[in-house]
């Protein structure tokens, strides 16, 4: 089960081969940016896994993980060596996040090189395809690093997180309460190695616009409350 490490926990064995996803089925979904979050957006970070409710720190961790193991979680993230997205609303709140955790080397011998994926949505941003949207997202991160699997440990109960593997093609092997979900990744191409340079310009283009939208708004309004109280 996913544990609060920054080092993923890597199975002895990768399980049965997944389906390409290439072969998966295409959603149509609107566009939503990804923003690559750096060590600047620790506390963010941690407020958002703080505001979890505790069945969904269950489901996220594998267990009900305390504020401090959280706490430990987000100050330990290692932004060198994993990619940590977010997704922000029009305040320029954090409201789902996603972390991709590259194996540290040596790996499992004769496998190739792997990634696991964790995931959260605020409860008010659910249901609107934000937790799909980080999982495609980290699959063409995670593509164009040469990473030839993703896996995702959930709790067999989680349907939310395992639909959305699903959906990209992955094979899910469960063992009771636990679930595993293995995605055999394609090669990179230019198509991917593009995707990545506009989702990332669209992106900082997009959270610079929300910032700035939101501190003109901030300006008019203390602006107005000046007047008002003169
Ligand atoms: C799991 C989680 C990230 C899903 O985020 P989300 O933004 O609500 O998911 P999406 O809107 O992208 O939905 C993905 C799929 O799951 C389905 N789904 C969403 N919520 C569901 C629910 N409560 N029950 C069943 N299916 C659900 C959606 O219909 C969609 O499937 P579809 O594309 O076939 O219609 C979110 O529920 C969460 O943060 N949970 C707590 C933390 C966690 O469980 N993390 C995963 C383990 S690392």
């Amino acid at each position: 089960m996913q544990t609060l490490q920054t080092t993923p926990h890597l199975p002895p064995a990768v399980a049965a081969e997944t389906s390409a996803q290439d072969d998966a089925p295409q959603r149509h979904r609107s566009w939503v940016p990804v923003r690559s979050l750096t060590s600047r957006h620790r506390d963010r970070l941690r407020e958002h896994l703080l505001a979890l409710e505790e069945s969904d720190r269950y489901l996220r961790f594998g267990y009900a993980a305390s504020d401090a193991q959280i706490q430990h979680y987000a100050d330990t993230l290692d932004f060198e060596r994993d990619e940590v997205f977010g997704i922000f609303n029009r305040r320029v709140e954090l409201i789902a996040m996603a972390h991709l955790a590259y194996a540290p080397a040596p790996q499992i011998e004769g496998q190739p090189p792997m990634a696991e994926f964790g995931v959260s949505v605020n409860r008010a941003a659910r249901g609107r395809g934000l937790g799909a949207r980080l999982f495609d997202h980290a699959i063409l991160h995670a593509r164009n690093r040469r990473i030839r699997k993703i896996f995702v440990y959930a709790l067999s109960e989680n349907t939310a997180m395992l639909k959305i593997a699903r959906n990209a093609g992955a094979a899910i092997e469960r063992a009771g309460s636990e679930s595993e979900a293995w995605l055999t990744l394609p090669p990179n191409d230019l198509a991917s190695q593009v995707g990545e340079i506009v989702e990332t310009q669209a992106a900082e283009w997009d959270y610079h616009m929300k910032s700035n939208a939101k501190r003109l708004h901030d300006i008019l309004g203390s602006c107005l409350l000046d007047r008002s109280n003169a």
